[in-house]
C-alpha cells in the first residue's frame, strides 16, 4: 500500500492519523519504528534547529536538505514537507517548480500555508501529481500580518472564512488540511464540511488526526505553546515517549482539554 492510500485508509476508518515533524535521520527512523503515520519536514525548523525567531528565513534548499536526510531514513510513514516562505506565493509556476524540487529530494506531499487565495495553485499543482497538504488558521509564514503567534477564527467572520478556506482547499484537490490554532468547535465543523483529513495543532480532538513539533513533544523547546505535551516526560526513551503520543492521538486522550480553545 502506498503512503497516501494507507492515510485515506486510516481517515475512512475513522482511525485518528498521527503525524510529528522530524528534520533528520535518526529520529526519522526512531519514528517509523514508533508506528507514526506521517512525518513533516516543517519550516519550524527555522525555530527549533536554526534559531530564528520565525519561519521566514528558511530557505527552499535547506528544506530539500532535511527532507534528504529524512527520507533516507524513515520507512513506512508518509513524508510532508513545507514549501517554505516565498517558494509558491507568487504564481503556480513558481509552485510546482519548487515543490517538484523537495519531491526530487524525497517528499510525497508538499504542505503550503493560505486558504481559497491558494486554491488555483493547489489545483495547478494536484493536476500535475503533486499531492498537497492545505495549512490554515494560525500560518506562521504570516506571522507580522496576523500580529503574532495567536488563536485564529475567534469571531463568527474569521471562523466562517476559515471554513469556506478549507472547503476551497478540499476543493481544488488537496489530500489533507492542518488546522492551526483555532478553536475546537470551528475545527469540528471544519472537518465535518471537508472530505479530506484535517490534522490539528491547538485545534482540539475532533480533527481526522494530530500534529506536534517534535521539540514540543520531547520537551525541549525554548518556548511550549499551549497545545504542547512533553511525552517525554513520562517515558525513559525518545522511542517510548514517541510511542505513547501515537497510542495517545489513536486513543483520542491527546490532545485532552488542557491543550486547546473551545
Ligand atoms: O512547520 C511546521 O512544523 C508546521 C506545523 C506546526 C504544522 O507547519
Amino acid at each position: 500500500m502506498n503512503h497516501l492510500t494507507l492515510i485515506e485508509k486510516l481517515y475512512k476508518e475513522r482511525e485518528k492519523i498521527a503525524m510529528l515533524t522530524c528534520y533528520e535521520a535518526s529520529l526519522a527512523y526512531v519514528m517509523s519504528e514508533a508506528g507514526l503515520d506521517a512525518l513533516l519536514v516543517g519550516d519550524s525548523l527555522g525555530m527549533v534547529v536554526q534559531g530564528h525567531q520565525t519561519t521566514l528565513p528558511v530557505t527552499l534548499e535547506q528544506m530539500a536538505y532535511h527532507t534528504a536526510c529524512v527520507a533516507r531514513a524513515m520507512t513506512k510513514p508518509l513524508l510532508v514537507v513545507d514549501l517554505p516562505f516565498a517558494t509558491y506565493q507568487t504564481s503556480p509556476k513558481e509552485a510546482f517548480q519548487n515543490a517538484a524540487h523537495l519531491m526530487q529530494h524525497g517528499a510525497h506531499m508538499v504542505k503550503l500555508e493560505g486558504g481559497s487565495v491558494m486554491a488555483t495553485t493547489i489545483e495547478f499543482l494536484v493536476e500535475r501529481g503533486i499531492p498537497v497538504c492545505g495549512h490554515i488558521g494560525l500560518i506562521p509564514q504570516s506571522v507580522f500580518q496576523l500580529g503574532g503567534y495567536r488563536l485564529q477564527g475567534k469571531d463568527s467572520h474569521t471562523a466562517s472564512q476559515l471554513l469556506e478556506d478549507a472547503k476551497a482547499i478540499a476543493r481544488a484537490g488537496a489530500s489533507m488540511i492542518v488546522l492551526e490554532a483555532i478553536p475546537a468547535k470551528l475545527a469540528a465543523r471544519i472537518t465535518e464540511s471537508v472530505n479530506i483529513p484535517t490534522i490539528g495543532i491547538g485545534a482540539g480532538p475532533y480533527c481526522s488526526g494530530q500534529v506536534l513539533v517534535m521539540h514540543d513533544a520531547l520537551g525541549i523547546s525554548t518556548h511550549t505553546p499551549k497545545f504542547a505535551k512533553n511525552f517525554l516526560a513520562e517515558n525513559a526513551t525518545i522511542l517510548e515517549a514517541i510511542k505513547a503520543y501515537v497510542s495517545a492521538v489513536k486513543a483520542g486522550t491527546f490532545p485532552d482539554s488542557t491543550h486547546y480553545w473551545e
